[in-house]
């Protein structure tokens, strides 16, 4: 462990405290793009380009990519990296460096709210791809899918009727409860022993299993001579055919910008988080654009190669088009069974399919919950054990509506406020205190500390102005098109609303929670 500065808040003096490292350069890239390479790449990737152009797609998707994601990347590798010299590690302590304002702390709240948010549904979801491995291997799932009864399957897994295969959510419970454990387990062994060793271990066995399952599919053809047309080339064409009028659709714009969010990681609070465990002079500028690059190899290249293209060869051309709009879930957990179901060694391909996705669903839900552990070791200066204890009580609580009230919409709402909104909003602040009010000169001198490349000086135009600007459009578009519907909850069912309600509040009180519980910490500072 290295020596770090910390900054006194009464004196202003810096003082060394202990803080933690990662162990080596790979760990942190690993771990960074093990948080970015998640259930979004496999499943969401293939689904949003099916249903934005195809093709097309990547046109607004790279532009995202190089004036959000990149950009976003390097500023908050930068702002990690410098506040965790300092010992914070969490939103309100990193932008609090920033800028020294009592506002960037409360606005700062929101990088423990959004990654906890998510994390409170996401390892529900995780928890089905660690059950499904287990129900493919059985072979439950292979003969559930064969007889093309996959949904039925999946709806009584979920508990959301009773059949043959489940009655009751008891399986359901007890994969959640095995996954909430494997998370805080890693959390618990700390940011070298636990996050960089599991994201060392699980991130070549997903590039393996990815590799291997993308060539099967690939090497597909065009299996029934009968449709020489549904083949694996006509998958292909159906995944990346341009349709050039979808550009003209402004919701192909904001679809392609939340795919890089969702994605990269950016804006969820984590990659400041885990950045600020690098030594001050590690290089942030060449680790950064890497573990970006990890994360779009295995979207574009693998993720996009997979499931999409493989159902296309079972399902045909009008088949496809049904399947993309039933969204990412029903791809992955009903499609792709049937999919397997159909092709020798259903077992083996149906468990490396559900592996994958465990595994990338780990490395990045652990990513959630370190921001929440940085806040209270940092700010509270409780031990690793307290902080583990109160965040997995509290995330346990909060874990429950996710899986009890999944036909009530609930999850759906946590998706948008915390897993879209909030995290557009918070990149938006980010960019803004550092290219604006810390000052674009100043961030772009911090970038290069240490760095292994330089950054091309168009980035320093596209921080301060670019990104910034893309956002607020993003923001506005949303507020105006979406923002009144939603805070109103117009479009929710009269039997759903007092549930959307209580999820509404809920989410009210637990992010006014957190920012009272920064004002107790600098408080608390303040007088020790
Ligand atoms: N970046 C993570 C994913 O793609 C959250 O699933």
């Amino acid at each position: 462990m290295d020596g770090a500065i910390a900054w006194n808040h009464t004196t202003g003096v810096d003082i060394d405290v202990p803080r933690e490292n990662w162990a080596s350069r790979m760990g942190i890239i690993l771990a960074v793009a093990g948080s970015a390479v998640g259930l979004g790449n496999f499943l969401r990737f293939p689904v949003q380009a099916a249903q934005n152009g195809g093709g097309a797609f990547m046109i607004p998707y790279i532009i995202a990519l190089l004036l959000l994601g990149i950009p976003l990347c390097w500023v908050e590798w930068t702002m990690g990296r410098a506040a965790g010299s300092r010992n914070h590690g969490s939103g309100p302590g990193i932008l609090n460096v920033f800028w020294n304002h009592r506002l960037s702390r409360y606005f700062g709240a929101l990088g423990i709210f959004i990654p906890l948010m998510i994390y409170f549904y996401y390892v529900y979801i995780e928890s089905w791809c660690l059950a499904y491995s287990w129900f493919a291997i059985s072979g439950s799932l292979g003969s559930a899918a064969g007889s093309n009864n996959a949904g039925d399957f999946l709806s009584a897994y979920q508990g959301l009727k009773e059949n043959q295969w489940f009655s009751g959510i008891s399986e359901a419970y007890i994969f959640f409860i095995i996954t909430f454990f494997v998370n805080f387990f890693f959390i618990y062994l700390g940011v070298a022993k636990g996050i960089e060793t599991i994201s060392k271990i699980a991130m070549p066995i997903l590039v393996i299993l990815g590799i291997v399952i993308m060539v099967r599919v690939l090497t597909l053809g065009a299996p029934d001579i009968a449709k020489p047309d549904w083949s694996v080339n006509g998958g292909l064409g159906f995944m990346w055919n341009p349709d050039f009028s979808a550009l003209a659709d402004a919701k192909v714009w904001l679809a392609a910008a939340g795919q890089i969010f969702f994605t990269t990681s950016v804006g969820l609070g984590l990659i400041i988080t885990y950045a600020s465990y690098l030594k001050r002079d590690d290089d942030v500028a060449l680790s950064g654009l890497t573990s970006i690059s990890i994360n779009e190899f295995m979207e574009v290249v693998i993720g996009a190669s997979i499931a999409i293209p493989a159902a296309f060869v079972f399902f045909g051309p009008v088949g496809i088009r049904d399947i993309a709009a039933g969204g990412a879930f029903n791809l992955g957990f009903v499609t792709m069974p049937m999919v397997f179901s159909q092709m020798p060694m259903t077992a083996a391909l149906g468990f490396m399919w559900f592996f994958l996705l465990f595994l990338a669903g780990v490395t990045s839900s652990i990513s959630m919950l370190q921001p929440g552990i940085a806040f209270l070791e940092d700010e509270f200066s409780l031990s690793r054990k307290q902080s583990v204890g109160l965040l997995s009580a509290v995330s346990f609580f909060a874990a429950q509506p996710a899986i009890f009230l999944l036909d009530k919409g609930v999850l759906d709402l946590m998706d948008f406020w915390a897993g879209t909104f909030a995290i557009v909003l918070f990149a938006t602040g980010e960019v803004i205190i550092f290219g604006w009010i810390y000052g674009i000169d100043r961030g772009f001198d911090q970038l290069h500390h240490g760095a292994d490349i330089r950054v091309p000086k168009f980035f320093k135009v596209v921080i301060k102005y670019v990104t910034p600007a893309y956002l607020l459009i993003i923001l506005g578009y949303w507020s105006y098109q979406s923002g009144l519907d939603q805070l109103l909850l117009r479009k929710v069912s009269a039997e759903n609303f007092p549930y959307a309600l209580g999820t509404m509040l809920g989410m009210a009180l637990f992010l006014a929670a957190i920012i009272a519980a920064v004002e107790m910490a600098w408080r608390r500072k303040e007088t020790s």
